[in-house]
Order: structure tokens, then C-alpha cells, then sequence
């Protein structure tokens, strides 16, 4: 039963639709205030009135029955009281029904989403830097097909470019075939800030290098095939790290697949009057937006990020015809997305307006953050490795004689970096700890991990009630019944705002609301058959609802640990 929409229908509010009312209802901070409660400030315009006026006025509309069971009119709140015992059942009972689609829906239907998520750079480490695009993408890409929605995962590979050209002279001068087989990335990397330290001293090299790269573009035999050959290292080694956090894309079209893609979108431009030059090279004014302009083709004719990232647009369009296109990247792009969207919009794409930038918070190290070029980086793969390390040195100390360590260790340690980039709001800048992130007790996933395998060993000591039926719950069970219910919700309004955390902090909440449920009640141990078969009910639902919750976060959870 949706209880939003049993009393919105009962409320009649004269040039408000029962839609708004539904859209007002809030879920109010503590039990005590109620479990509903409309907020009537919003209509103090309309009525000239005041809230409190407005929210007493209001309760006279509605009469207890047995759905709600108190309705009260506190400080400008409408409050609402509903039958415990009813909506516990009710909650338990659809849950333990729905089981693993228990949150899903099929709003999307019919409805495909492009979403351009880790997009990496070809020969550059995949450093900590990645972490939140891919994660972040990687979650909103199971969330929106968990709402029916057909995700379409794209990484948009950076492999384009002079540098391309440069590491090409770097492999050329310094490089051999075995050494840079074996080091991947790594390898490569180094090669990459060879050069730059040393075309500090011979600018000459610079030049090699965009000899080389014009040869990528001119289809040179055998440049391509070097390039082609650093492209295929590069996927091999992130390989590894995509299947340690279970990211999957599908599509690996770069910005080079739209090399050949732009001329089109450059004649466009021209068509419909946009381009103009400046300093020899071709832009689109965007001055009457407040944006600087956006440059299109460089004075020697050659193309740029926006405009590979324009043909990319109206591939996409083409070829999927997306509902939305997300860009999950770092706030640093602001301008780029602006820019270009802009520019889409100027040319008369209507769907313009379905291009969504994601921006996220940088994420760095407790010791420090890095840079590509000077070669201090630190690469995810070694920070999701520590984590997994540290995770079993935790796990083999609190309980050694477990099963399957290993494999414990792993679920445990990729979840707390999934978890440690998702937990805050994207936006926010992270710093990384370790200790923080493995905090059995804090605001993580472990702790969440920990407590789904308490779960577990009370399911498997009393295994789930063929038959439960609810009862009046105490204060800690309705509480806990409250958090579990919110899970449809969360993940529309995760999906709404791009934002993942609110599933993360969903099941922090269960958590904690389990937690006390745990050591408030006596679960096998309760009073009566009747009390044990719903609290086993209600253990089982709780299970449940974390698991969804975190499979779309894409975390594991161990039976045991
Ligand atoms: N490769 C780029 C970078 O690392 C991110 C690409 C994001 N996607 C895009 N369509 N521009 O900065």
C-alpha cells in the first residue's frame, strides 16, 4: 500500500492536485512527529495564511481509521500517525515477495540512457583520480536499469592526441618491445615522463613527436600498429581493475573512433553561420552566455576535445537515441560540458537538453595527490590491492578461523573503496583513508558487511518463518521497518539526482537500526512463537533490502565473516 498516496487522496486542498500533495509529503526526521507529515509552508502563498493555520485547518479533513491511525497539526506540520502493525506486514510481506526486484521498477521502460563513465586515457595510469567517474557510473548504470531503464555504458577512451606522437618518440628512443609487454601502463608511463623531462632540454623532440602523431592520422603503417599495440596494453591492464569492482561498458569508443566523424559537425557549423575565426583558429562565440569562446578547429586545422566530444553527441543520439546521455566527470570539466552543450543547442539539437554533466568531488590520498607528467601518481590498483591486504590482516586477527578468507578479504576490501567514493555526496572532495574506510564501526561498508553476516547466522539458527504474521511493533522494530521501506524511494531519487550516496547512506541506516534491533530484542530468544517468526521475518527482510541495495553499489557480501 502506498501510504503517500492513501492520504493524499484523502486531503482536498482547493487549487493544489493530489499530485502535489503527494510530492509535499516528507518522511519527518524521528517517529515521535509521525511517520508522514506535510509541510504547509509551501501553501501559505496560495492561501494567505499561516501554516499552522492552514496544517490545523487541514486535520480536520482527516479522521483516523485503520490505516492512519493519528493525524496531528504541530508548528505549520501536518503530521500522520499510521497503523504500525499494518504497514509493518505490509513491508515485510513485499519484501520478502519481491526478494532480489524489491526496490526495482519499470519507470524507464522503453527508455535507453548513455552514460560515459571511467573514459580513460590510453598509456596513463589509471590513478585514484578514476576512481569516482567509474564507480559513480558503474552504480547509476545498475541503478536506472533497476528502474527499467536500457543503460548503455560508454567509455570514451582518451586515445587521441600529440601525446600519442610522444610516446611513440619515447618508445622509439628509449623503449623495447619486452620490457614495455611486461610493464603495461607502468611501463608506458614511464616512458611518457621520460619525455617530458627530457624535451625539456631538446625541444626538438616536441616536434618528432607531432611528426609522429600527423603519421597516426595519415594512417601510417607502422605507427598505428604501435599505437594500436599501446591502446591494447592499456585495456589488458585496467582489464584487472574493472574486474576487481565489477564495471563492465559496451562501449570502448574513444575519441579516436571519431576522428573521421567531425568534418560533418565542423560543415554544420559553418552551415548554419557559427563558426567565426579568432587568431586563425575557428570557434563559436558563446560571449552572450558568459562563456569563453569554444574553439572547434585549431589554426593548423587540427580538432579538439569539444569537438570530438560534439561528434560523439550526435553519434550517440543516432545511434541510440537516447532518453538522456550522462557524462559522469570531474567538476574541473564544468566549462568543457557547458560549452559544448551550448553549442549542440545554438546548432538546433533539441535533445540538447538531454545531455547531463555529472560532475564529482577529486578524490585524493591522505598523503598527498599527484600528476601524470612528474610520475608520482598512485594508481587505484594499488590502493584497491592495500585495502584488500589490510581487510585480511582485520579479518584474520578478529576471527581466524574462518572460511575462505580470501575471498572475504576481497568483498570487504573493493567494497570499501567503492563505498569510500560513494558515501559522500559526488560533489564533495575526498580524501582516502584507509583506516577510515576499514572502520568495522563507522559509516562503511564493512560495517554494513558485518552486519548483513549477523543477519545471516540469526536466519541461519532460526531459519525464515514459512508463516510470520506482524505484530504491534515496539518503538526499535517500527523504526527499523520505516528504514527498510524507504529503499523504492531512495533509489528513484538516487536515480533522479545522479546520486548514488543516498543508497550508501540507506544502508548505513538499515545498519544501524538493525544493530539495535539486534541487541534491543530478543530474536530467537523472544517471548513467544508469534514474536519470533516476525522478528525472523523482519530479520530476513532487512537482509534483503541491504543486498539490493548494495548489489547496485556493486558490493559483495560475504555470508560470513
Ligand atoms: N578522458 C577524459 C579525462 O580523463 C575524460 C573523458 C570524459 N568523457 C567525455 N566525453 N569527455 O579527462
Amino acid at each position: 500500500m502506498d501510504y503517500k498516496k492513501y492520504i493524499a487522496e484523502k486531503l482536498k486542498i482547493d487549487g493544489v492536485t493530489e499530485e502535489e500533495v503527494y510530492d509535499a509529503l516528507a518522511l519527518p526526521p524521528t517517529s515521535e512527529m509521525g511517520d508522514y507529515a506535510l509541510p504547509c509552508f509551501r501553501f501559505a502563498k496560495i492561501f494567505r495564511k499561516s501554516p499552522a493555520l492552514i496544517a490545523e485547518q487541514l486535520k480536520g479533513q482527516i479522521s483516523p481509521d485503520g490505516v492512519i491511525s493519528e493525524v496531528s497539526a504541530v508548528n505549520g506540520y501536518l503530521n500522520f500517525k499510521v497503523n504500525k502493525t499494518r504497514l509493518s506486514q505490509e513491508v515485510i510481506g513485499r519484501i520478502l515477495s519481491e526478494r532480489d526486484a524489491y526496490g526495482a521498477s519499470d519507470e524507464g521502460k522503453g527508455r535507453t540512457i548513455c552514460i560515459d563513465y571511467s573514459s580513460i586515457n590510453i598509456a596513463k595510469p589509471f590513478h585514484i583520480g578514476h576512481l569516482s567517474t567509474t564507480v559513480l557510473g558503474a552504480a547509476l548504470y545498475r541503478i536506472l536499469n533497476f528502474l527499467g531503464y536500457k543503460s548503455v555504458g560508454i567509455n570514451h577512451l582518451g586515445d587521441y592526441g600529440t601525446q600519442f606522437g610522444k610516446l611513440i618518440s619515447a618508445y622509439k628512443r628509449w623503449g623495447d618491445r619486452e620490457t614495455v609487454e611486461k610493464g603495461g601502463i607502468r611501463a608506458l608511463n614511464e616512458l611518457y615522463v621520460r619525455f617530458h623531462r627530457e624535451a625539456e632540454e631538446h625541444p626538438e623532440y616536441d616536434d618528432e613527436a607531432r611528426a609522429y602523431f600527423k603519421k597516426i592520422e595519415e594512417k601510417d603503417e607502422e605507427c598505428l600498429a604501435l599505437f594500436r599495440w599501446f591502446k591494447e596494453l592499456t585495456l589488458k591492464d585496467v582489464q584487472k581493475i574493472y574486474d576487481l569492482l565489477d564495471v563492465h561498458f559496451d562501449s570502448y569508443a574513444g575519441e579516436s573512433f571519431y576522428s573521421d566523424k567531425m568534418g560533418p559537425v565542423v560543415e554544420e557549423l559553418k552551415e548554419k553561420g557559427l563558426l567565426v575565426e579568432s587568431q586563425g583558429a575557428q570557434v563559436v562565440d558563446l560571449e552572450a552566455y558568459g562563456m569563453p569562446p569554444c574553439i572547434i578547429l585549431k589554426s593548423d586545422g587540427t580538432s579538439l576535445y569539444a569537438t570530438r566530444d560534439m561528434a560523439a553527441a550526435i553519434y550517440r543520439k543516432k545511434t541510440y537515441d537516447f532518453y538522456k546521455c550522462l557524462y559522469v566527470v570531474a567538476y574541473q570539466q564544468n566549462l568543457h560540458f557547458k560549452q559544448f552543450f551550448k553549442v549542440l543547442e545554438l546548432m538546433g539539437k533539441e535533445w540538447a537538453k538531454d545531455l547531463v554533466h555529472v560532475a564529482y568531488g577529486m578524490v585524493s590520498l591522505e598523503e598527498g595527490t599527484m600528476s601524470t607528467r612528474k610520475g608520482n601518481v598512485v594508481f587505484l590498483e594499488d590502493v584497491i590491492n592495500r585495502c584488500i591486504e589490510k581487510a585480511l590482516a582485520i579479518i584474520t586477527e578478529k576471527n581466524p578461523d574462518l572460511e575462505n578468507k580470501e575471498e572475504v578479504a576481497q568483498k570487504v576490501g573493493v567494497g570499501a573503496v567503492i563505498f569510500g567514493a560513494l558515501y559522500n555526496s559526488k560533489i564533495k572532495d575526498i580524501v582516502f583513508s584507509y583506516d577510515k574506510v576499514l572502520n568495522f564501526d563507522g559509516e562503511t561498508s564493512v560495517y554494513v558487511q558485518y552486519t548483513c553476516a549477523r543477519a545471516n547466522s540469526v536466519l541461519e539458527k532460526g531459519g525464515i518463518p514459512e508463516s510470520w504474521e506482524a505484530i504491534e511493533p515496539n518503538a526499535v522494530e517500527f523504526e527499523l521497518v520505516k528504514a527498510i521501506s524507504a529503499l523504492p524511494e531512495t533509489v528513484k531519487d538516487a536515480a533522479d539526482k545522479y546520486e548514488p550516496s543516498y543508497i550508501a547512506r540507506f544502508a548505513v541506516d538499515v545498519a544501524q537500526k538493525f544493530n539495535k534491533f539486534y541487541f534491543d530484542c530478543k530474536i530467537l530468544g523472544a517471548e513467544d512463537e508469534r514474536t519470533k517468526n516476525f522478528r525472523l521475518a523482519l530479520t530476513a527482510a532487512t537482509l534483503q533490502a541491504l543486498k539490493n541495495a548494495f548489489s547496485l553499489l556493486g558490493i559483495g557480501i560475504p555470508d560470513k565473516m
